[in-house]
């Protein structure tokens, strides 16, 4: 008797996206299912699992039987089972429709209430090879077979990735190279389940303005490499980008002990201690080129040309003529990139960053660029803010720039910018929700009934731009203003 139990397949049209990019169908009974690498309007044959989890079923294309209008032949050959880019299926002027529909339904309440006004989002200058860092992993399976590359679309197992689109060729050269020294040499990939092994992750970096270039590997503390095996290590990468011998090579060591917090050794082995990448500006009027050191810890925004675009369109918010006497805070400022931007165009600029190294950072760019009224420090953003509020000759700023990561600004922060009371706060973010839960309270909605002539400020502008494509995410400015100030 055959016990094997049959697969359930079913016939189903992919009805919409979900928030974090999923295609989803729904059965006859209004069963949630999630199709891997399926478009919307596809019509499909698909695999379901049996069981449900967390109120959803996943399930698998079998076969498409009519292909949605929005489907695109992916660029990649990695692109079925690889996470890195979940939406090169999809024709890009399709992945932007469905951002800026994100951004109207998560914002819906402001669009029927308020006078909001949302810009179309802003096309990417590349929609290939736009990215300026990539961090790959190294893993091993049972059997010891080595992978270097991506983590899978909805798994925790790496798969080998000979070439990379979201970024330039080099990348995947030295990705290349890199397999050809780890067959060489006979180390474990480290292992997150047991803490065992070595290698963890290869961090690729590069200046786009400047072609500058920076390779960093992560390794547990487990072993230690020797001269031979780093000289090696250094060889390979320079094959990679032959001719060029021009590079910046680090190792970064975890030091893991237990009780003991985890610390990182980084050694410099090879070039200069940072890249540099120029940005040009075009804000108020005046074309500015400011040059950035970035080291291997310290954050730039992925997407150098999209980054010139968001600098550009936040500070062109403000009016050049009404904010030379005044004074900006650049809340979550990494190397102070908007900041020193801004610093041009007012009085004096206050910049808060939690990283030591990206203040460090910061601090050089100012001399680099001859920036003489940009004030760095280095600290937690609430905590320094409470800090800077205790002290009765604290100038509050007029302006406000926060650019938070993904986890938003948490209340002590908000409860401070509204003690500084800005005039105007410029709010970027690369999550619109934890933006928009920041900006209900900002505007007084965390009420239960909501005043929507805002007591505190107003949201004026909603301006997306897109620095991710072939991915969910979404960049977006979002312009609020003190009630006053129009
Ligand atoms: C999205 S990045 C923005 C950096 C910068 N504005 C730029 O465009 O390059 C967020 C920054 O916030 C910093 N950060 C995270 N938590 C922080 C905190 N509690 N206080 C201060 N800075 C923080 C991170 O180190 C990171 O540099």
């Amino acid at each position: 008797m055959n016990t094997e139990k049959k697969p359930i397949i079913k016939e189903l049209t992919i009805e919409k996206f979900s928030q974090k990019g999923k295609a989803i169908a729904f059965d006859e009974k209004k069963n949630k299912i999630i199709i891997t690498n399926a478009v919307l309007k596809d019509v499909i044959l698909a695999k379901l699992n049996k069981r449900k989890r967390k109120g959803v079923i996943k399930g698998e294309i079998v076969e498409i039987l009519k292909p949605s209008e929005y489907r695109d032949e992916p660029k990649c050959i990695h692109f079925d089972i690889c996470g890195g880019c979940t939406w090169q299926n999809i024709k890009y002027f399709y992945q932007l429709e469905q951002k800026q529909n994100f951004l109207i339904d998560a914002f819906q309440d402001f669009i029927k209430n308020t006078n909001v006004e949302i810009f179309p989002i802003v096309k990417s200058k590349n929609i290939f090879e736009y990215r300026n860092k990539m961090e790959f992993s190294f893993s091993q399976n049972r059997k010891k077979t080595k992978f270097l590359g991506l983590i899978m679309k909805g798994g925790r197992f790496v798969i080998d990735v000979q070439r990379c689109y979201l970024a330039n060729e080099w990348f995947s050269e030295v990705l290349n190279q890199i397999k050809n020294w780890w067959e060489i040499h006979d180390f474990d990939a480290f292992n997150y389940f047991n803490g065992e092994g070595f290698l963890k992750n290869l961090t690729i970096k590069e200046g786009k303005n400047t072609q500058d270039k920076m390779v960093i590997l992560t390794t547990s503390d487990s072993y230690t490499l020797s001269d031979i095996e780093i000289k090696d290590f250094i060889d390979h990468i320079i094959k990679a980008i032959y001719p060029s011998k021009k590079i910046s090579i680090f190792l970064n060591t975890q030091i893991s002990k237990k009780g003991i917090k985890t610390t990182f050794n980084l050694q410099k082995l090879y070039g200069e201690d940072n890249i540099q990448e120029d940005l040009n500006i075009d804000a108020l009027g005046e074309k500015i080129k400011l040059k950035f050191k970035i080291g291997p810890n310290s954050f730039f925004q992925p997407n150098t040309d999209m980054a010139q675009y968001l600098y550009s369109t936040a500070i062109n918010y403000l009016k050049k003529e009404e904010i030379k006497n005044k004074i900006a805070l650049d809340l979550y400022s990494g190397t102070g990139t908007i900041g020193m931007i801004l610093s041009r165009f007012v009085k004096k600029v206050i910049a808060i960053e939690l990283s030591e190294n990206a203040c460090q950072m910061a601090k050089d760019n100012m001399k680099l660029n001859n920036i003489k009224n940009f004030e760095m420090i280095n600290g937690d953003v609430s905590k320094i803010l409470n800090t800077l509020l205790s002290d009765k000759n604290f100038e509050k700023p007029e302006i406000v720039i926060v650019d938070p990561p993904r986890s938003g600004l948490g209340d002590e922060a908000i409860e401070n910018i509204l003690k500084i009371s800005p005039e105007i706060i410029i709010y970027i973010s690369c999550n619109i929700n934890t933006q928009l839960e920041d900006i209900k309270i900002l505007t007084n909605l965390d009420l239960i009934n909501p005043d929507w002539t805002n007591k505190k400020y107003q949201l004026k502008i909603l301006h997306p731009i897109d620095q991710f494509p072939h991915t969910f995410h979404i960049e977006n400015i979002a312009i609020l203003k003190k009630l006053d100030f129009d």
